[in-house]
């Protein structure tokens, strides 16, 4: 019986290879790919489009199994677990994050979020869910339908069901792609709060400010790792969404003054002194 320890890492991919077969096509997603994730990390995949950072996180995931090479999760190896077992994997450890958000479109938030713990027999679930969406800050939108969401809050909504069951490994692909900066900065936010309180997180991203936020960045180019470094000066969420807060008062601020300005030099008669 093998245990967690940690020494161990939580992840462990060695000489991975992914080969896809279209026609007489043969893509090769990944190269001998080596990585070790260790619990509590938060490390941002980055690399060029088709690089494979994709096909990575569904290895990751155990929603696809690499063609060569090895995967052990938690020491123990993937491809040698049964469909019950991955399953216990993805519903119960992992927590996905993934492109387009996959929310249900006649549901609600609430609903979106409760689903996938329907499978987990959880009797909680109700509660789990309330209380995932007021986590990300959806309190008062439980009842409310994708379409009558921002795209920031959609992702809010993917990332409350992601951590309802409070899974030990977060798995986030391009979760802030279509966001403007100030969305970016709240779902960085929310994913530090978690990694502080334990969380592993594991993020896709090809924006180079956003993977500051992590501790850990992996370059990847055609399949293989290229770089492998700490991150040297994290950007910390709470602190950019501050200055963000203060830019915007300046530029109010200015903004009135010149309102005020144009006001008073408006022609006698114009205006009443
Ligand atoms: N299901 C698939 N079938 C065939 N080829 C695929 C499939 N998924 C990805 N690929 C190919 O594998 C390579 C890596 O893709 P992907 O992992 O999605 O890269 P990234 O996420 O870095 O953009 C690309 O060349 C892509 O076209
Ligand atoms: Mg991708």
């Amino acid at each position: 019986m093998q245990t967690p320890s940690l020494a161990q890492p939580m992840l462990r991919l060695r000489d991975i290879h992914k080969t896809y077969v279209m026609g007489d096509q043969t893509v090769l997603a990944l190269d001998g790919l080596d990585l070790d994730i260790f619990a509590g990390e938060f490390v941002s995949i980055m690399g060029p489009s088709g690089s494979g950072k994709s096909t990575l996180m569904h290895i990751i995931g155990c929603l696809d199994g690499p063609t060569a090479g090895s995967y052990l999760f938690d020491g123990i190896e993937v491809a040698e677990m049964d469909e019950y077992e991955l399953a216990r994997i993805r519903n119960q450890k992992i927590g996905f994050v993934f492109q387009g958000f996959n929310l249900l479109a006649r549901t609600t938030a609430l609903e979106n979020v409760e689903l996938p713990m329907l499978y987990g027999k959880r009797k909680d679930r109700h509660e789990r869910a309330v209380i995932a969406l007021e986590r990300v800050g959806l309190g008062d939108r439980l009842d409310h339908r994708p379409n009558e969401l921002s795209g920031g809050q959609q992702q809010r909504v993917a990332i409350a069901r992601a951590l309802a069951s409070e899974p030990r490994l977060i798995l986030a692909d391009e979760t802030t792609g279509n966001l403007a900066s100030q969305q970016s900065e709240e779902i960085m936010q929310i994913f530090q709060e978690l990694n502080d309180e334990g969380s592993t997180i594991v993020m896709v991203t090809h924006e180079p400010d956003i993977g500051q936020h992590c501790k850990r960045l992996v370059h990847i180019k055609d399949g293989q790792v290229l770089d492998d470094e700490a991150v040297p000066n994290r950007l910390f969420a709470t602190n950019v969404l501050a200055t963000m807060a203060a830019e915007r008062e300046r530029e109010l601020r200015r903004k009135a003054a010149l309102a005020s300005a144009l006001l008073s030099a408006e022609p006698a008669g114009g205006l009443t002194r």
